[in-house]
């Protein structure tokens, strides 16, 4: 088996990579300057040069407020990037997982979104994700789509890394309460999608941690875990203005895991201590 990974120079697709060179399998991890997947000519040039079995394309345009103000640059990554891979992908006869996002949904619902239940973004972002889980959808007949939420790993930055950071020189913050999700520890996902393309079990999956918070517990946790006394006040995402608006329920069922036979992700809490110990370790003298 041979896997192709895109965005390799980013969180998840670092942790794929380190996943497959531990299990001994051969692959090709790509950043944006070896393989710019917007550019078809490239694409199609690197996937028959590497000529892989499997393609998981960890790769997207990830800035959420920018892309409020560049639609054009989110879809050209998100959907055109993703459609290149994804004719790539029929070309070869290789399998392909795409990751999407909870913010295919507008989290207006109240209920736990299923992996069919109607997507709606409310952002840009969102819009330009959905549109590349329609590309690889209209053009595979068999695929796997793999939505996750609130991403963190030791490959680039996210809200623990902000709020450890922010633990050094803050005593007192406030963060948003009336958005709740569940945080992924791309070091967690990253077997359970190498799992997969071993399988042909394809379809749409949502695969976070366990368990569900708001930012602010989120905060309170990582601070708590760190022993680091800082005082985390709740607000309400009005409070905390942003170009793009978030869903506030970003709560996605993770039933369809089950049923393929994988299993579930471990609890975000303690998938958060194994990457504050990650993140301590890395961040020792001569590591
Ligand atoms: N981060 C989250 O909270 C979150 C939440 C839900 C879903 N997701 C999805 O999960 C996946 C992985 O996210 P992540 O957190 O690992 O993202 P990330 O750290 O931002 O990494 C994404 C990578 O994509 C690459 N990329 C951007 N434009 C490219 C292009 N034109 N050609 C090739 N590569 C390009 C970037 O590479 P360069 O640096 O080389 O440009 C970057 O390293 C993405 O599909 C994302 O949409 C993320």
């Amino acid at each position: 088996m041979k896997v192709l990974v895109t965005g390799a120079g980013g969180q998840l697709g670092h942790d794929v990579c380190c996943e497959l060179k531990k299990r001994g399998i051969t692959y090709l991890g790509t950043t944006s300057s070896q393989m710019n997947i917007a550019d078809s000519t490239v694409v199609q040039t690197v996937c028959e040069t590497f000529s892989p079995d499997a393609i998981i394309h960890c790769a997207a345009w990830t800035a959420v407020d920018l892309a409020e103000a560049n639609a054009e640059k989110a879809f050209l990554v998100n959907k055109t990037g993703s459609r290149n891979l994804a004719i790539a992908a029929k070309n070869l006869g290789a399998k392909l997982i795409y990751v999407s996002t909870d913010y295919v949904f507008s989290g207006r619902e109240e209920e736990i979104y299923e992996v069919d239940s109607k997507p709606d973004p409310i952002n840009v972002y969102g819009k330009s994700k959905l549109a590349g889980e329609q590309a690889v959808q209209d053009i595979l007949d068999h695929y796997f789509i793999v939505r996750i939420s609130w991403a963190f790993g030791i490959n680039g930055n996210n809200f623990v890394k902000s709020m450890i950071r922010l633990s050094e020189t803050r005593n007192e913050l406030s963060v948003v309460s009336d958005q709740i999700g569940s945080p992924t520890y791309t070091r967690d996902l990253a077997p359970l999608l190498c799992d997969m393309i071993e399988t042909n079990a394809y379809g749409i999956y949502h695969a976070t941690n366990e368990g569900y918070c708001s930012w602010y517990e989120f905060a309170k946790e990582i601070f708590l875990q760190l022993k680091k006394e800082v005082v985390v006040h709740p607000i309400v995402s009005e409070e905390y203005e942003t170009a793009a608006q978030r869903p506030k329920n970003s709560r996605l069922s993770k039933e369809s895991l089950i049923s393929n036979g994988f299993a579930k992700l471990p609890h975000w809490k303690d998938a958060l201590s194994r990457f504050i110990a990650e993140y301590q370790n890395n961040m020792e003298p001569n590591q």
